[in-house]
């Protein structure tokens, strides 16, 4: 079982299980010698190992991105996952079932019931409309004129094309033929898609709409989706999880985050160096626990022992369950306990940022430079999961660890010196109290 972008647990939809593919007049003596221990250097002589020993899951609904460089499998890989190439060894399971070995008519039932895929050049029949090409695989798999018309409709609707359906493909832009590609894809009403380069021959501000297009698309359909790239920002933001391969290999499997902070060996880290860190780490991966945190109900008092104790301006103030109420500040507080009144709610304000634990970095700049107190992520329910202080986020972005002692967990600092808070916590109540440590207690 595998967590999803969409947070829901599922079954394996594709499975890659010591797969190997190689090119040569004697695939299989090559593979034998890859087995036994030989590089593929030391087969280069015989052929090309295209395909070395691959083993993944695949969940269902997750995007799995695979990624690497020119000439490094990616295409022969995703091929074997279809069964447009036979394994040179090994086995892929669609849904539970091997594909491998199966009678190349089961075979064909299973790319039109299951699988669908998208290429780098569109694809298209150049003498079919629009709409003709979308429900080409409706066709194939012999849905009738009208409903096929009906479902192509509606997708081509979908991608952003609506009013283009008579048209010729030579009459699209780049953009727009791709589109169509994926429409015809979609239209098919396959669960699984595998995606070769799909978007590699657009522009970078359409390659953008339509990555993010997808995405969207993943979310409401639920597809499982296989995309091959060879671009690391592309990779970073469409998968839930990437294999980086290299020379046929799979260096690593593993979410943007992991590959990120680490990477299993140089090789996948000076490959990742470059990337556009913002876009890629999250909210949740970045933050760091809530320290001066006190319970609504614990009153004015506890709340400014916590905040001398971890000499803080200010603490986030959560309710039952640890739901965000919002914050106190010092002063307040401190006014609060020298009248001696009891109710914290009472100086709660409300100003505290918040964000989800699945935001980008690159959403939560201006949250941060708008306001004064590390940014506070909190779930769907509002229950305080982390902060991010600014220091943080600077640190996330070029890639060092940051120093995050207490101080850097909330911002700024306290202006009230400790020994006149201490001072007054004594005036106003038992030296045992006002002496006692926050820790343990108010988390
Ligand atoms: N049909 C074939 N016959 C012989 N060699 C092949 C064949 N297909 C692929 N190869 C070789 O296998 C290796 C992997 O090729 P593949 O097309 O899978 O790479 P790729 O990662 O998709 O590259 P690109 O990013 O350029 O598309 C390459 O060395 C290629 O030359
Ligand atoms: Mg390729």
């Amino acid at each position: 079982m595998t967590e999803t972008r969409t947070g829901t647990a599922s079954t394996i939809a594709v499975e890659a299980k010591d797969l190997y593919k190689a090119f040569g007049r004697r695939p299989k003596e090559i593979v034998r010698k890859l087995k036994d221990g030989a590089s593929r250097d030391e087969v280069a002589s015989q052929g090309t190992a295209a395909v070395i020993d691959a083993s993944f899951q695949v969940a269902s609904g997750e995007i799995f991105v695979v990624m690497g460089l020119s000439g490094s499998g990616k295409s022969t890989l995703i091929r074997m996952l279809n069964g447009l190439l036979p394994p040179t060894s090994g086995t892929v399971s669609i849904m539970g079932t091997p594909i491998s070995g199966i009678p190349a008519k089961e075979l064909r039932e299973v790319r039109k019931r299951n699988v669908s895929m998208v290429f780098q050049h569109f694809a298209l029949l150049p003498h079919r409309t629009v709409l003709d090409n979308a429900a080409y695989g409706l066709e194939v798999q012999g849905v009738g004129l009208a409903e096929r018309r009906e479902r192509a409709l509606a997708i081509i609707a979908r991608v952003g094309l609506a009013g283009w359906e008579d048209k010729l493909p030579s009459e699209l832009s780049g953009g727009m033929q791709q589109r169509v590609g994926l429409a015809r894809a979609l239209a098919s009403d396959t669960d699984i898609l595998l995606m070769d380069e799909a978007f590699s021959a657009l522009d970078p501000l359409i390659r953008r709409e339509m990555q993010e297009q997808l995405v969207e698309l993943q979310a409401e359909l639920g597809k499982t989706i296989i995309f091959i790239t060879h671009d690391l920002n592309e990779a970073m933001f469409l998968g839930d999880r990437i294999a980086v391969m290299r020379d046929g290999r799979i260096m690593q499997v593993g979410t943007p985050d992991d590959i990120l902070t680490d990477p299993a060996n140089d090789y996948v880290a000076q490959f990742v160096q470059d990337v556009d860190r913002a876009r890629v780490l999250t909210a949740a991966g970045v933050m760091e626990p809530a320290k001066a945190v006190v319970s609504a109900s614990a009153g004015p008092r506890a709340a400014l022992r916590v905040m001398r104790d971890l000499q803080t301006s200010a603490a986030f103030v959560v309710g039952n369950g640890r739901t965000l109420v919002g914050v106190v500040r010092d002063n307040d507080v401190m006014k609060q306990v020298k009248r001696g009144e009891a109710d914290l709610m009472s100086v709660v304000v409300n100003d505290v940022a918040t964000t989800n634990p699945e935001a980008h970095l690159s959403d939560l700049f201006e949250l941060s430079v708008e306001s004064a107190l590390p940014v506070a992520v909190v779930d769907d329910r509002q229950r305080l999961l982390g902060v991010i202080p600014r220091i943080t986020l600077l640190a996330a972005l070029g890639n060092v660890s940051a120093v995050t002692g207490e101080m850097a967990v909330i911002e700024p600092p306290s202006t009230i010196p400790v020994d006149v808070i201490t001072q007054t916590l004594l005036a106003t109540a038992d030296a045992e109290e006002a002496f006692a440590t926050t820790e343990g207690g108010t988390r």
